[in-house]
């Protein structure tokens, strides 16, 4: 998935609109973007939305943190329905592989988990977390890992001059434990949604990183994201070259002395697959 929009559940004009937006995927969400005193609300919105709710898109959830009330409350309202309309559940805040294997218990057998790396000690596990085979993704959250480590922040997501970039060195070590066991890796939201240069840019790097697509939080942010993680038609031409170069020259130079061995054929093979996904859904 190239764009994941986040909507607060309490909105229902907005969670109706999603289902005319161009994200991939829509997250229902029940924790962080509403307030304790919506959250019933919220809740009731839900079961409103997905009662009649045909969707071509993935519908996800993210429920609250593991060991609330309201946690437990979202269960009961994802155990009620059935059959199950939602494909998957976004988790916030896991620590650790017990915490998907606790979510895993109480909830509907199957169903993909999404799991969100925003502490400390969820950085420190996030290769053991990925490794459960219920995760489908693991997602970045750049506040909530501000807020654990003790980043001192100059407004939501951002960090102070001196340490400009900082928050690449926890995505990129997210997507690397995804990657190694076969799951999607997402950066997380861009705050300032009015500020298109710097969601434009951070979608980029998170593509050059290896991730596979940026949580949004305003319909703007949609399209750009879907921009970032839509490989050119340069980049296709260029891989194109590459495996036909391999098939011809099977691993010698070309006229500019430039070797393709398997490894960048490969490369170039991922590249023409994530290509065709875009093309899928777009
Ligand atoms: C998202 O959940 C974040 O904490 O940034
Ligand atoms: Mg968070």
């Amino acid at each position: 998935m190239r764009s994941l929009l986040a909507v607060p559940a309490s909105n229902a004009k907005a969670l109706l609109r999603t289902l005319t937006l161009g994200c991939d995927q829509i997250i229902i969400d029940l924790e962080d973007m509403v307030t304790p005193e919506n959250k019933e609300s919220a809740r009731a919105n839900v079961r409103d939305f997905l009662a009649p709710s045909e969707s071509f898109k993935k519908l996800s959830l993210r429920v609250n943190e593991l060991g609330t009330k309201d946690a437990e409350l979202d269960l009961e309202l994802i155990n009620s329905f059935d059959p199950i309309r939602i494909s998957s559940i976004f988790l916030p805040k896991i620590n650790s592989i017990d915490d998907v294997k606790s979510w895993s218990r109480k909830l509907p057998q199957n169903i993909q988990l999404e799991v969100q790396i925003e502490t400390a000690m969820g950085l420190t596990k996030a290769s053991k977390i990925a490794s459960h085979d219920q995760v489908s993704s693991l997602s970045f959250g750049p506040a909530d890992f501000m807020g654990s480590v003790g980043i001192p922040s100059k407004g939501p997501g951002k960090t102070w001059p001196e340490v400009d970039g900082i928050l690449d060195y926890p995505l990129f070590q997210i997507i690397i434990a995804a990657h190694a066991h076969g799951k999607l890796a997402y950066d997380g939201p861009y705050f300032q949604t009015a500020d298109y240069l710097g969601l434009t840019k951070a979608a980029y790097k998170a593509r050059a990183l290896g991730a596979d697509g940026k949580w949004a939080i305003h319909p703007d942010q949609i399209y750009l994201c879907n921009e970032a993680f839509t490989p050119s038609e340069e980049e296709i031409s260029d891989a194109k070259r590459i495996i036909d170069q391999y098939n011809q020259m099977l691993g010698a130079a070309n006229a500019e002395g430039v070797v393709v061995d398997v490894a960048t054929k490969r490369a170039a093979e991922r590249l023409i697959e994530r290509a065709s996904f875009a093309r899928d859904v777009s």
